[in-house]
């Protein structure tokens, strides 16, 4: 079997595995209030990507951290994440009518129980954190990753970059501006999905854990500059939400400043300082690699 294939069938199985522990910790939709519990699980059960789940896995694997250990971090990011696509939905945000190929979340349920769902996501997601059974480290290293995703997920992270996007819209933003925008927004929270991966293992060295961090930063960067490229080139039936938002909203992107080709070339840039810093890791960092190659190539 070639190494891609051997690649291909890691991914696979940390998306069926994540899926099956998205499903565990939902509340089912029968359980009052259902009609909460059925917009929660309609947001994050089904066609999303998983990235951030993988990163997790992937990190933890490159620490030689077993799967049934890194399944709590991967659901509780998973659910911050899927709580952020609600809210960026919705009409006082960037008012789109399509996520993962189906109706937004408020589009069905309604934009109030869209908002509650987003809520009892986050809450869930440090839930799950706190007890997932799963997560052999100390009591305090378990604090540690909880305070990580809290910091990722606040207004020093994915809600200040979120802010921070509003705030931008109309407006020019320099290349720096940009950049510190898409590292809060996206970018802080995959950090922390590498993070918590490597941070699964008690007893982490620091050396290695900055190296990890770096190669998320980059990714994380890497990440939200493609997904500005395929606002433009994107096709809204691979991409699952609708092209042209971003322009349509007058956003300030990455391909808005540097034109396409220099969009392109700023992701490439991240994805070889991402693999430079992890050069010193053996072939069990070898899916964080392939990822990297991934974030900048793919097509939805
Ligand atoms: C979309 O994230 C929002 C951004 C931060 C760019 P993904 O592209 O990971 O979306 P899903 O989870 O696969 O739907
Ligand atoms: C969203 O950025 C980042 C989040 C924190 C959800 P975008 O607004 O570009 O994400 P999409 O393109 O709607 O998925
Ligand atoms: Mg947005
Ligand atoms: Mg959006
Ligand atoms: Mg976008």
């Amino acid at each position: 079997m070639s190494s891609t294939d051997s690649i291909g069938n890691h991914i696979k199985a940390y998306q069926d595995r994540v899926e099956t522990a998205l499903d565990h910790w939902l509340p089912g939709p029968k359980m009052e209030p259902g009609h909460l519990h059925e917009a929660m699980r309609y947001a994050v059960l089904g066609n999303g990507k998983r990235i951030r789940p993988i990163l997790v896995y992937a990190s933890g694997k490159a620490f030689g951290v077993p799967c049934e250990e890194l399944d709590g971090p991967a659901v509780a990011i998973e659910m911050i994440h899927a709580y952020s696509l609600i809210h960026d939905d919705l009409p006082a945000m960037d008012d789109d009518d399509l996520r993962r190929g189906k109706p937004t979340c408020h589009k069905v349920f309604g934009e109030a129980t869209a908002i509650l769902a987003g809520d009892a996501l986050q809450a869930l997601a440090f839930h799950v954190l706190s007890h997932d059974p799963g997560i052999r480290v100390a009591p305090d290293q378990r604090i540690r990753m909880i305070d990580i995703l809290a910091v990722a997920s606040g207004s020093k992270g994915m809600a200040g970059g979120q802010a921070i996007d509003l705030a931008a819209v109309g407006r020019q933003l320099n290349l720096q501006q940009l950049e510190n925008m898409h590292l809060h927004k996206t970018g802080a929270l995959i950090r922390s999905c590498v993070e918590l991966g490597a941070l699964s293992l008690q007893d982490v060295e620091q050396q290695r854990l900055v190296q990890v961090s770096e190669y998320a930063r980059c990714i994380g960067l890497a990440f939200q500059i493609r997904d500005d490229i395929l606002d433009i080139e994107g096709n809204t039936e691979v991409i699952g939400k609708p092209q042209g938002s971003d322009i349509a909203r007058n956003k300030p992107t990455y391909p808005l400043l540097l034109g396409l080709e220099g969009a392109r070339q700023a992701a490439l840039e991240l994805h070889g300082r991402a693999l430079a810093s992890i050069a010193d890791f053996d072939e069990n960092a070898d899916v964080l690699r392939w990822l990297a190659d991934y974030i900048v190539n793919r097509e939805k």
